[in-house]
């Protein structure tokens, strides 16, 4: 019902607003405001994605919707509130979390994420889908991120909440995320629609390197152009930021993003020693599938070019086993 959209809707607005107020205002708020501010989040960042905190406690939110006249089982349908084990009685979702709210692309509060400050699991626990969200569908900022990215003509993926958070305060506001799970067709369609050009920029670890592959192509099938913003080994664009500042990253990362050839070209050299023949041999015959497999043919000449330049080899040769390769592929 419609009735029960605009309730639900109601509830994550007025509970978003008082996680805040705990956040910024008060004393059960500031061990949680402190880590915030410790990890460099500032209090402009703080209040321009409205983060707070919920409360150490089992029905907080339980009675601040109850007083306010919210139905209990609809609350639950929305994903604020648990069931009890044995199904008598209602619960908070979120406690003692740092709290992220998830905002639809018009800009209504549709789902949280609660970060731990500790190093328990799970770091993020999320809204389930409900009437509201819908995961496949919802980029994290994309709301606040849309008129920047049509102007720029070009959007930037980021792994998580941290992540553009720290990329909008460091200038880069065109910066949306897939909040964790791997990128869908539905959320590549939305940047398609609203940019020609998309730089992924996740965390530099095999998880994060990993899903550029994965969002690279899932990309590209939706038509989008996609580029590749490396960070340096074990930071994610959050550390990069905190660590070396906004110039940088808008320069040395963002600025220095590469083709999607040239990032495979970095990763498969990973783990291998291209001193040893054998290994080089195989790293050269992958780097050659993946040029096989593309579309356009000036594309493949550069790259073939390159192999055979950085590897001293002859052009015929690496040729030759290009068209090999190509008509196994077919
Ligand atoms: P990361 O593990 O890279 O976390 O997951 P992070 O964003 O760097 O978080 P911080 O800096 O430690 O706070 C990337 C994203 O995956 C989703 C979140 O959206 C997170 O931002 N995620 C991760 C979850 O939904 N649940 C988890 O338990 C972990
Ligand atoms: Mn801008
Ligand atoms: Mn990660
Ligand atoms: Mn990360
Ligand atoms: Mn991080």
């Amino acid at each position: 019902k419609d009735d029960d959209a605009a309730a639900m809707l109601e509830a994550h607005e007025l509970l978003k607003k008082f996680y805040h107020h705990l956040l910024v205002n008060t004393k059960e708020g500031q061990d949680a405001l402190d880590y915030l501010l410790k990890r460099g989040f500032t209090k402009e960042s703080i209040e321009q994605f409205e983060i707070g905190y919920s409360l150490n406690s089992w029905n907080f939110a339980v009675k601040f919707l109850a007083n306010r006249g919210f139905s209990l089982p609809l609350m639950e349908e929305a994903g604020l509130l648990v069931k009890k084990n044995d199904g008598s009685d209602f619960l908070d979702r979120f406690r003692n979390r740092i709290m992220f709210p998830i905002l639809d692309h018009h800009g209504n509060t549709i789902a949280f994420s609660g970060r731990v400050m500790t190093d328990e699991q799970p770091k993020y626990l999320n809204s389930p889908e409900t009437k509201l969200f819908n995961k496949s569908k919802v980029l994290y900022n994309f709301s606040k991120a849309r008129l920047h990215i049509r102007k720029h003509h070009q959007a930037v993926l980021l792994e998580g909440f941290a992540d553009v958070i720290s990329a909008s305060l460091a200038g880069v506001q065109h910066s949306v995320a897939a909040m964790g799970t791997a990128l869908t067709g539905e959320q590549a369609k939305v940047l398609k629609r609203n940019s020609a050009e998309v730089i992924l920029c996740y965390d530099s670890d095999k998880a994060g390197m990993d899903a550029v592959l994965r969002s690279a192509k899932t990309l590209s099938q939706a038509g989008a152009e996609v580029k590749v913003a490396m960070i340096p080994d074990g930071l994610d664009p959050d550390d990069y930021i905190q660590r070396f500042g906004a110039e940088k990253f808008q320069h040395d990362v963002i600025g220095a993003s590469v083709s999607v050839m040239t990032f495979k070209m970095h990763y498969f050299k990973k783990g291998r020693n291209l001193q040893n023949e054998a290994d080089r041999l195989e790293y050269i015959e992958q780097i050659l599938k993946e040029i096989a497999a593309l579309k356009n043919s000036l594309e493949q000449e550069i790259y073939v070019k390159q192999l055979a330049r950085e590897y001293a080899l002859g052009l015929d040769v690496l040729k030759e086993r290009l068209s090999e390769l190509s008509r196994t592929m077919e």
